[in-house]
Parts: structure tokens; sequence; C-alpha cells
């Protein structure tokens, strides 16, 4: 394995991406970071190889990692599927072997099998079910909103961010209101495992996916024998090349669409809330000019909060990226939120601004490749759609303090952020 190399912030901080540490960080000392990485790889430096830490108790500490950061380099990375595989996992750390079996989903395969099951899925996602899914969408977020006005203050996650992308994922999957708050906490604890809110401990992590897993697993089962309109049924009936998915292949299917879809959009949400509150020009364009600026808006959310960080590939064989030489097996990071923000593409990256005209170019949904997010589509309707509903009943809405970050490399998260709502 290649020597760690390891560059600094200008106050001597050391920049290690495989540590927790460094995600407890402010955003502008994250920039700060990611810029300098940026810099030393665009003039011939190539690329850092990172140390590696578990994020959690009980987990394993890899090898370390090789971080990509430039917008290029992400792009090349995502469209050579055939160099860089998702079949070792697509998180920086090394996946639990007694894990395998509830995150083994489509989103860690590779070509064909991968095609085969996105083709599969693909029926669950075509634009009569996004149809359906809008209906939903607007009267939730409708409800929200209307119950928000009365309460005067609230949290802004609680309220609005979470429940929304919830709820929708729900109505698909088909599942029943009463189960809703069950799904909400197995999601947290899998995606905020290593935030001492969440859990730090790989024993507890094991049990929700499990409790999830069999969940799913009954449902589709219940769908095989009893279809209705939902995806389940649908994914459960759905054959290619004259195969159905197991009840064990869309229990993972399952958690990754009620994780993907969950705390993803949760996330672009709260932030985009965070900025529109702190940019109050920007606001009030975007108010006065719905129509028009919520779909530049909704790219631009989505670009600047990066709510997926990372996404890793593990190389099928020597490979040049850049000036980085990457052995076969060594695993590369492609961080998301760098590509976003680097200057080569997006001017003064790091400032939030509705108005760029290239917001659309963003690697906030992946870069192209395979793997593409399979709800991107789904993702701007429902951000859409909630902004729509807040600026039109509660145009004064304010962000009242500071937001509470999730600890995590993956994902950028709000866990809480208090507002007003008259
Ligand atoms: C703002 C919200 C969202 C963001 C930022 C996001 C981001 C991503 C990213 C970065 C990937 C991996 C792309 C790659 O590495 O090439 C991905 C994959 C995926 N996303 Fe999303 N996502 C969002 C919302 C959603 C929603 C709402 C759903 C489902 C309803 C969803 C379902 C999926 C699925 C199924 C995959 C795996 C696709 C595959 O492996 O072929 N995502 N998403």
């Amino acid at each position: 394995m290649p020597d760690f190399r390891t560059l600094q912030l200008d106050n001597g901080d050391d920049i290690l991406l495989g540590h927790n540490d460094f995600w407890l960080k402010s955003l502008d000392e994250r920039d700060d970071a990611f810029a300098k990485l940026r810099h030393e790889n665009a003039h011939g430096a190539g690329m850092c190889f990172h140390e590696e830490l578990s994020v959690i108790e009980g987990g394993i500490a890899g090898p370390g990692f090789w971080s990509a950061v430039n917008y290029d380099d992400i792009r090349q990375i995502n469209r050579t599927p055939h160099a860089f595989s998702s079949a070792a996992g697509i998180t920086l750390g090394e996946q639990p072997p007694e894990t395998l079996e509830f995150f083994g989903s489509m989103i860690v395969l590779d070509d064909p099998r991968h095609a085969k099951m996105r083709m599969l899925v693909q029926k669950g996602f075509t634009p009569k079910t996004v149809a359906t899914i809008e209906e939903s969408v607007r009267t939730r977020a409708r409800d929200l909103v209307a119950q928000a006005r009365e309460m005067g203050e609230c949290d802004f996650v609680e309220q609005f961010a979470a429940p929304l992308p919830l709820g929708v994922i729900c109505d698909m999957l088909g599942v029943p209101p009463e189960d809703e708050q069950q799904i909400f906490d197995w999601t947290n604890l899998i995606l905020g495992a290593g935030d001492p809110d969440f859990t730090m401990d790989l024993h507890e992590l094991i049990l929700g996916a499990a409790g999830m897993f069999d969940y799913a697993q009954a449902l589709g089962e219940d769908r095989l024998k009893h279809p209705t309109d939902d995806i389940a049924s649908i994914l459960m009936h759905a054959e290619v090349d004259g195969e159905r998915l197991t009840a064990a292949e869309f229990g993972s299917f399952f958690i990754l669409l009620a994780v993907a879809g969950n705390e993803t959009t949760r996330n672009a949400i709260s932030w985009g809330m965070h900025q529109l509150h702190h940019h109050p020009d920007q606001k009030r364009q975007l108010i006065e000019n719905y129509t028009e600026m919520s779909m530049p808006a909704a790219e631009e959310i989505v670009r600047w909060a990066s709510p997926v960080l990372h996404m890793r590939r593990t190389a099928n064989f020597d490979v040049q990226v850049g000036n980085t030489k990457i052995s076969e097996g060594e695993k590369v990071v492609m961080w998301y939120w760098s590509g976003n923000r680097d200057e080569n593409v997006f001017t003064n990256g790091h400032r939030f601004d509705i108005n760029r005209t290239n917001s659309k170019e963003q690697e906030g949904y992946g870069a192209g490749g395979p793997h593409f997010c399979l709800g991107a589509n789904q993702a701007r309707r429902e951000i859409q759609v909630l902004f729509d509903e807040i600026f039109t009943q509660i145009p004064d809405i304010a962000i009242t303090g500071e937001p509470d970050r999730l600890v995590s490399g993956f994902i950028n998260g709000i866990k809480r952020m208090p507002c007003t709502t008259r």
C-alpha cells in the first residue's frame, strides 16, 4: 500500500478525511481543507492517500484510501466502472461481513448484474409512478406547513425536512403510516452510525439493519401474494429475463431506497433553508419568481449541500487518474462535496448562489456513471414542492439557531435546526 500523505490547514491541523474529528470542523475549515487538496492535485502532486480509522466501535480500520477531490477526476472514476468497482463497498470504511446481506443491493453491484437489477427496479420509477407520488408530495407538504404555522416555532428538521421524504418513500414502498416512525429510526441508526446521538456500536447497527431487513422481506412476501399498486408490489412481480427479485433481494433494495430516499433529501432541504435564510436577497428573488427559479435553486441547493459527501470505488486493475497511479485493489473515495466546489467549474464554489448558470453540472447525484441517482427527479420535485408550500404559506419563516450537524464523513447532515414559523 502507498505511504499516507497528509496536508495541513493554515492553523497546522492535519487534514485527515478518514478520521471522524475532521468532520467536526466548521464548514469553512472543511472548504479550506478541500481547496488545498484540489490545489495540490491540480498542480501535479496527485491525490493524497489517507489513513482510515473505524468510525464505530467493533468496526474494522481499513488500509487507507485515495482521495479524489477534483471535478474531472471524479467524473473519470464514475464513468469508467470497468476499472472502478462498487462491489467491495461504496463508503470509505470497510464493510463488516455481518452487514453484507442487508446492504448488498444494486448500489454495490457491478454490471452486468447491476444493469439487470436497475432495469428491473426502474419499473418503479416510471413517469407514471412519479406522477402518482407528486400528489402525495403536495398533500404532505401542505399539511406539514399548515401545522407549523400554528406552532409558531419548531425544529425545522423534525417538522419539515425529515417527515416529507420519509412519508413519500413510505407511500411508495407501501409502508402503513403506523410503521413510519420505525422506518425513520432504522434509517437514522444506519446513516447515523458514528454519531453519539445515534450509535457508536457495531452490534446495535447490525440489530437495526436486521430488523429493517426482516420487516422488508415480510412486506415483499405479502405483496407477492396480495399485490396492490405500490412499488413493493411492482418490484415483487416485475421480471427481467424471466427472473424476479427474491424476498432477500427485495429486502436489501428496500433498505437502500428507504435510506437513500430519506436522509439525502432531508439534508438537501435543511441546508437549502439554512442558506436561503442567510441569503435573504436570494430568498426574496426565489419567492418572487418561483416558477422560473425553483428548478435552478433546487440544483444549487444539492450542489452546495452535497448531502452525500462521498462514494467509494475499488480499482479492478492498475490505473492512472490524472497524476495518480492507483494499484489494483486500492480504494478511491470520490469527494462529491469537493467536486461541487472545484474552482475550475464553479466560481467561488463555497458560495451559495441560485443565479449560477451551471449548478446543474453538479456532482451531488453522482457524476454520470451507471449508478447515477435513481431518485434524482423525485428529490428535485420534493425540494421544489416543499419550498413552494413553505414560501406560499409562511414566507417569513426564519432560522433562529445554528444547525446541529451530524458527525459523519458520508452524509452532510443536520440533526436539528430551530425556526420560527409566523
Ligand atoms: C437530494 C437527494 C439525493 C441525493 C443528493 C442523492 C445522491 C445519490 C448519489 C450520490 C448516488 C450514487 C451515485 C454514484 O455514485 O454514481 C445515489 C444513488 C442512488 N439513489 Fe439517490 N440521492 C438523493 C435522493 C434519492 C431518492 C429520493 C431516492 C429514491 C426514491 C434515491 C435512490 C437512489 C438509488 C436507488 C441509488 C442507487 C442507484 C444505482 O446503484 O444504480 N436517491 N444517490
